[in-house]
């Protein structure tokens, strides 16, 4: 237990995991902007990101950042395999840190889902249009040939070099991830990337010992996270976002996730972070009903059932729903995404809304005034007040 006050609302309450602790439970879920250039973070990442952690986040994750330029989604996807992608983390890390945030980096590799377009482009895989403007589609690699979708690109299937390589890419960028100055670690198991890829069954095909039964299949993921972990240093956080359940359903299950949450703890996982879908069909696609909290059942079993902590994100977006599930001890973090889009200040109205002062969690040059303007706003709280002159 923690030595904050028993008052505090479970949301703001600090979190210590390993060496590295958070000023509360309000995670910044991973969004891909499709902003980079040169597979290098922008001023538009520093400006979406810096607001989060201006707005009191906890922890800041940045999006989905590739382990090599070919194993990204799109041309526009940030990698950190170059030094000059590592300067360009670093100076939005630097940032992150001076508002008070944990900084985290999602590392990922898109296995057969590469070369795409953007998502308001239906990620169309790249064509001859594409080439035409420099902007040539390229063969991706997966466990087993089999196209995203009928009739499309069949990537490459993995021999054992491949597959050695691939983990050791994901070292590598966790090594130059600490060079950025990030002190988490997430590994994208997720969505339907190369580690789920490994996962499922209806994407791996393999005869060898790597694919077949549950134990088969999860030998990469299991393999890559331990790589990681020790390259990774033992006093930062190594977090692993899964789907729990896959896309259109039967390939991959919660009872399988409890499984693989324990296998990951065992080899020092700290957090599993509870989405889903991903494997097969639209991205948007899930046998998961889109209702308020829907990944929350899935965090709250692996939590139960595989004794690690868990962060649960998907339509949190209220202040007290968020604070609900952590006081009955249904997760340890919340992930947010689209709400923080919509108010990235929302940590610092989630502690106004449970009865703390929200100008607490945002940065001294706004809260001194907003101070002195709630002195005046509570003489007129409803604005439509006419003062006499
Ligand atoms: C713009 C956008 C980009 C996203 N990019 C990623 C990503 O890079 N990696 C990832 O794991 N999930 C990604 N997601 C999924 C979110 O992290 C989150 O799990 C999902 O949006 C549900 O949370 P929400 O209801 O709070 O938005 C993205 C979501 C959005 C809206």
């Amino acid at each position: 237990m923690d030595d904050a006050p028993p008052s505090l609302p479970p949301l703001f309450r600090p979190l210590t995991i390993r060496g590295v602790t958070l000023r509360n439970r309000i995670a910044v879920s991973p969004m891909s902007q499709y902003a980079a250039v040169d597979a290098a973070p922008t001023d538009w990442h520093l400006v979406h990101l810096g607001k989060f952690a201006m707005g009191g986040a906890g922890l800041v994750f940045c999006e989905e950042t590739s382990v090599s330029e070919s194993s990204r989604k799109t041309y526009d996807d940030p990698a950190i395999a170059t030094d000059a992608q590592v300067r360009a983390w670093r100076r939005i890390t630097d940032f992150l840190r001076s508002q008070g945030a944990v900084t985290g980096i999602q590392l990922g590799h898109a296995g057969r889902k590469v070369a795409t377009r953007a998502p308001w482009e239906g990620f169309a895989t790249l064509d001859a249009s594409d080439a035409a403007r420099g902007r040539a589609p390229w063969q991706g690699i997966a466990p087993s040939p089999v196209p995203v979708k009928p009739g499309g690109p069949v990537p490459r299937e993995m021999d054992h070099d491949d597959i050695r390589k691939v983990i050791a890419l994901h070292v590598e960028a966790a090594k130059r991830s600490l060079d950025a100055g990030f002190d988490v670690v997430e590994i994208h198991g997720a969505h339907g990337y190369i580690v789920q890829q490994f996962l499922s069954p209806i994407t791996n095909l393999r005869t060898d010992g790597y694919g077949g039964d549950l134990p088969g299949r999860m030998r990469f993921a299991l393999e890559l996270v331990e790589a990681t972990r020790a390259a990774w240093p033992a006093d930062q956080p190594l977090f692993f976002r899964a789907s729990c359940v896959d896309g259109r359903g039967g390939g991959w299950s919660l009872d399988d996730t409890v499984v693989l949450a324990g296998e990951l703890k065992a080899r020092g996982v700290d957090v599993v972070d509870c989405s889903s879908g991903g494997i097969d069909g639209p991205l948007t696609l899930s046998i998961v009903p889109r209702v308020p909290g829907y990944h929350v059942p899935f965090a709250e079993r692996i939590r139960r059932e595989a004794g690690i902590p868990t962060m649960a994100v998907g339509l949190i977006t209220e202040a007290a729903q968020a604070n609900a599930y952590l006081a009955e001890e249904r997760c340890d973090l919340i992930a947010l995404a689209r709400e923080l889009m919509w108010n990235p200040n929302w940590p610092a109205h989630a502690a106004q809304a449970l009865g703390l002062d929200g100008l607490d969690w945002l940065p001294k040059p706004y809260a001194w005034w907003l101070r002195r303007r709630e002195e005046v706003r509570k003489l007129y709280p409803t604005g439509l007040e006419q003062p006499v002159a």
